[in-house]
Formats: structure tokens, C-alpha cells, sequence
């Protein structure tokens, strides 16, 4: 079987090797690392049985130009790189890896709430966590962790999630919340942790950020795309005390930039980069090929 390696952003090599080692001399793995072009993911695709990609953009384009492929695994938990609709046309199957990289999403949340609360490490006097209101939006596999980690910091935690039941919450000491409006209005940190979908694209918007208390850090690990980026920007002018720190890098920067140490945003995502999650979700996804070629298990699929 031919399985490609599509990583704009390459994993480590350390997970790479560990890729090597599990296709053995039984499949062929095809490497593409670092490739500036669309037309180049295009021409690798073309005769390989399955992919796996991180934030690689796999557009109807790439799947049209594939003339075998039967699965593209998402290594990592976001999947709103790849077409659905396109894949699923060519009965493609599309999978994930969730909860393989979320404990690096999650200490890196932390990590910016430290940078930002502390006005990313300028001389002055910031503030610490400890006795913080943190508020989770979205309790999946990365909220959780933010929870454990945040109560480690003698944070007081809650969370807002429809989709998971207060009993859950309450078991892991986080108080739960009833609506969105509630997460921000009532926390001095908030880590947004939802997904990149139609229903949440744009949804932190002027409604939200109006409501926001004064000095509030709110730190974005998921996508930029769930801000409005025009609100976010009138909220920072129109509320000085809001803090931002972001792992994706907004649209408007170079705007956000002049809000000095009340702005960060990492360079390129940097969430999952460690080592521990390049390894997890990389083995993860190859496995998975595997194990749906020798048994067609579907677990992880996420198009119809
Ligand atoms: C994810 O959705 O798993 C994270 O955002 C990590 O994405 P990356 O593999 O492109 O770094």
C-alpha cells in the first residue's frame, strides 16, 4: 500500500522514523515535507491509497487529482483543512486523531495565560493565575486538560459545553455553565476551545466581546476563524483592560500589533509542536490506516 506523508509543517523526525518503522518493507510511505505549492500535494496524491496531513489543505482539487485513494487521516483534531463533501463524493474516507495532541494544546494555553497575564514578560507588574475565574468554551479534549491543568494553578474553574452533561463537569470539580453569555461575562481568563465549524465560525462576536470584563485575558488555541476579528478589534479599543493571546495568527496582526503587550500571537501554529504529540498523532493516523485496510474500522471518521 502506498500511504503519503503530507506535511507542509513537518513532525519531528523522532515521529517520522517511528512512521518508517511501522510501514516497514509491507507499505511504502512517501514523504512530502515542506512543499510551497498546491500542484505539488496535487501531483503526490495522484497514485497513493491513503494520506496523512496535519493543517495541509486538502481541497477538491487535491482529492480530484487523486485516482486511488480511499482514506485521508487528519493528523490531530481539526479537520476543517479537508474538503468532507469533496472526499465523500470519491467515497473517500476522512478520520481524525482526536485527544493525540490535545495535552500540547493545552499547556500551551496555559502557557499563554502566564505570558499575557504577566504582559508578555515586559518590565512591570502583571498579575498571576492563581485565584483566577478561568472559563472553558467547549469542554472536549483540550478543555479538559486546560480544567486540570488551570486547577493545579489554585485557578477556580468553569466551563461552558452544551454537549457535555453537568455530572461530568461537576466530577472534575469545574462548575458548569449555562450559557455563553454567562463563560464571558463572568471570568477573568477564558480559553476558547471550540472547533472550526459553520455553527461557531465568527460566533465570538460583538455580543460576546461586549460583555467581557474589564481586565480579561482571553486566549484562542483553536481557530481564528470562531472570532469576528472586526468586533475583537473594537472590543480592545473600547475595553483596555482586554488581553489577547492567540496560537493562530488573526487577520488583522499588524492591527492587533499596536496594542503592544496586550496582543501575542505565535508565529505559526504552535500547539501541537512537541514531540509527544507529533509522535501520538503521527503513529496514530498510520495505525489507523492500517487498521482500516486490514479490518475496515471506521471509528475515527468524521464524513458521511
Ligand atoms: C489540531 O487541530 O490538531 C491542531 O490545531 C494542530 O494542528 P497542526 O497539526 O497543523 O499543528
Amino acid at each position: 500500500m502506498k500511504i503519503l506523508l503530507a506535511t507542509q509543517k513537518p513532525f519531528s523526525s523522532v515521529a517520522v522514523n517511528q512512521l518508517k518503522e511501522i510501514a516497514g518493507a509491507e507499505h511504502e510511505l512517501i514523504i512530502l515535507e515542506k512543499y510551497r505549492d498546491a500542484s505539488d500535494l496535487e501531483n503526490a496524491v495522484k497514485d497513493v491509497d491513503a494520506m496523512i496531513v496535519r493543517s495541509d489543505k486538502v481541497t477538491a482539487g487535491v482529492v480530484n487529482s487523486a485516482t486511488v485513494l480511499k482514506i485521508v487521516v487528519r493528523a490531530g483534531a481539526g479537520y476543517d483543512n479537508v474538503d468532507l463533501q469533496a472526499c465523500s463524493d470519491r467515497n473517500i474516507v476522512v478520520m481524525n486523531t482526536p485527544g493525540q495532541n490535545s495535552n500540547a494544546v493545552a499547556e500551551l494555553s496555559l502557557g499563554l495565560m502566564i505570558y499575557l497575564a504577566r504582559n508578555t514578560f515586559s518590565p512591570g507588574t502583571g498579575s498571576e493565575l492563581k485565584g483566577k475565574k478561568l472559563g472553558i468554551h467547549a469542554y472536549g479534549n483540550v478543555g479538559k486538560l486546560v480544567a486540570a491543568l488551570a486547577k493545579g494553578f489554585g485557578m477556580e474553574v468553569s466551563a461552558f459545553d452544551p454537549f457535555v452533561e453537568d455530572s461530568i463537569l461537576v466530577e472534575d470539580g469545574v462548575s458548569p455553565l449555562k450559557s455563553i453569555d454567562e463563560l464571558y461575562s463572568v471570568n477573568d481568563i477564558i480559553s476558547i476551545n471550540i472547533p472550526a465549524i459553520p455553527s461557531t465560525i465568527k460566533s465570538i462576536n460583538r455580543n460576546i466581546l461586549n460583555s467581557l470584563k474589564k481586565n480579561v485575558i482571553l486566549i484562542n488555541t483553536a481557530r481564528k476563524e470562531v472570532i469576528d476579528e472586526t468586533d475583537l478589534l473594537s472590543a480592545m479599543l473600547q475595553n483596555p483592560g482586554i488581553k489577547y493571546g492567540t496560537d493562530v495568527m488573526p487577520d488583522c496582526h499588524e492591527k492587533m500589533k499596536e496594542f503592544g503587550t496586550r496582543y501575542f500571537a505565535t508565529p505559526k501554529k504552535m500547539g501541537a509542536e512537541t514531540e509527544e504529540a507529533n509522535v501520538n498523532a503521527a503513529v496514530a493516523a498510520l495505525n489507523q490506516i492500517i487498521d482500516f485496510f486490514k479490518t475496515g474500522n471506521e471509528r475515527f471518521r468524521v464524513n458521511k
